[in-house]
């Protein structure tokens, strides 16, 4: 009895699966032939709307792509879509100069797999899956300037693949599994060469084990192929390998290049959020427009962290420990317009850190454990003079009697029951620590001119003229 009711249940379910088989028949066999269809589908309509395109007068740009004019300059941006292969060039209405595809799952880079993109500058084929660059892929694309092949699955690659492209100037070749054998010695020679500075750096073996975490820049390429040559002999190194030898961790501050994510449209930007950053990373590029450090470890902002970054308008580093922020670690951020210092543990803004942000108008501030003492005034007297700033979140976290105030008003009752003579006589209880004494009396100083009472104010001497 129960075997024949589970017989009867298994030929329903089979009944059953065949019926849905029948009807949708790419979606029966599992995710990937689904996925496969997926894609398939997915490049038939490019191509579709690049046939379409050559013959209509309106031409229409793939749906899963999008084209934008920026400068005079074409953008194909094709990131983040799920794509298999490069989308054919009729795709775009204009010949784009930048081709961005970076974040897809291309695994094979095909002879002439870019023909009829000849005017491009950039190509970003970055965080795929990239194992096999055929040497006539990147043939016609004698304009290119900027190649970007970071974050793929790269083992091996020829100076041959390179020669279509007499003007590369940025090549970027880090995080692939580079297997420094003798094929690579061309490649490795060539990003040696001293005028090919910007070609390959810091790119690195990870094998063979001997070579593993040299840079390419570095590798000896007269020894790798001497190497080669014993390796055919079986007796020769045979003692050697069954040596282990460790790989060497690197060590030292991290670097841009290896802990975010560079991205080049639309604007040049740098992802290094939830990379377990405990300091802000070095060799920021000056061309970088937003720089995003959330959900990371780091407690404190050093002088000279953010140096190199002169075109810095976005920052971002929200979700930190951060509890220090050093007076110069700011500087020189002249066109900084964002900046987000929301969930960190800051106490207070330390006199003279926001000195340099001339054109800041977003400044985010919750989430910080703000002590309404008088060592938040300067920032209270730095936000009065500067009206174009948006600020958000500056609340009284402690003392007790503040909870729940907003720092503005502590500052402003601060100064209503704080009369010139006690003041007085609070510096001289500060004298401990002189330095803070001296600037918070600047700041008291100026601060109680700009909160007296109208008909009090004496009249001005001066303006102070904000810079926009
Ligand atoms: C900063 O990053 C956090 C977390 O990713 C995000 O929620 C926030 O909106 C960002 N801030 C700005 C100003 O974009």
């Amino acid at each position: 009895m129960r075997l024949t009711s589970c017989l009867l249940f298994a030929s329903l379910l089979f009944l059953l699966f065949s019926c849905i088989e029948m009807k949708k028949p790419g979606k029966g066999r599992g995710l990937k032939r689904a996925r496969h269809k997926l894609t398939r589908d997915r490049s038939a309509r490019i191509r579709g709307a690049g046939r379409h395109s050559r013959s209509g007068p309106s031409r229409q740009v793939s749906p899963s792509c999008s084209e934008s004019t920026e400068s005079g300059e074409v953008f194909a941006d094709c990131q983040e879509r799920h794509l298999t292969s490069v989308p054919i060039s009729q795709t775009w209405s204009k010949e784009p100069k930048h081709l961005l595809l970076a974040r897809n799952r291309i695994k094979i880079l095909r002879d002439g797999a870019f023909l009829g993109y000849e005017s491009l500058v950039t190509l970003d084929l970055q965080q795929n899956q990239i194992s096999v660059i055929q040497e006539g892929a990147f043939q016609g694309l004698s304009h290119i300037k900027t190649l970007l092949l970071q974050h793929n699955s790269l083992e091996t690659l020829t100076e041959e693949a390179l020669i279509p492209m007499p003007n590369l100037r940025y090549l970027r070749l880090y995080d692939n599994p580079w297997n420094c054998l003798c094929s690579m010695d061309s490649l490795i020679r060539t990003v040696q060469v001293p005028s090919n500075r910007n070609l390959g750096n810091h790119a690195r073996c990870v094998a063979p084990i001997r070579l593993k975490g040299t840079k390419l820049k570095q590798v000896d390429a007269e020894l790798i192929c001497k190497e080669s040559d014993s390796v055919g002999d079986p007796q020769g190194d045979g003692t050697e390998n069954t040596v282990p030898i460790d790989p060497i961790p690197f060590r030292g501050k991290p670097d841009v290049t290896t802990s975010c994510h560079t991205y080049l449209f639309p604007q040049v930007r740098l992802d290094c959020s939830k990379r377990g950053l405990t300091e802000v990373p070095t060799g920021i590029p000056d061309d970088v427009v937003h720089v995003d450090l959330s959900y990371n470890s780091i407690s404190h902002l050093r002088a000279r962290d953010f140096q190199s970054a002169r075109s810095l308008r976005f920052l971002n580093l929200s979700n930190n420990y951060m509890e220090r922020i050093d007076p110069a670690s700011l500087s020189g951020l002249l066109h900084l317009r964002e900046l987000d210092l929301s969930e960190n543990g800051l106490h207070f803004i330390q006199y003279g850190v926001l000195e340099d942000l001339y054109f800041l108008s977003r400044l985010k501030l919750e989430g910080n454990p703000w002590v309404c003492d008088y060592s938040i005034h300067y920032m209270v007297y730095w936000l009065r003079l500067h009206p174009g700033v948006r600020d958000s979140g500056l609340m009284c976290r402690s003392p007790l009697q503040h909870i729940g105030e907003t720092v503005e008003h502590y500052v402003h009752s601060y100064n209503k029951g704080c009369p010139k003579d006690r003041q007085q006589s609070r510096a001289d209880e500060d004298q401990t620590d002189p330095e803070l004494w001296n600037t918070a009396m600047e700041v008291q100083g100026e601060l109680e001119e700009e909160l007296e009472p109208g008909h009090l104010r004496v009249p001005k001497k001066y303006e102070i003229i904000r810079l926009s």
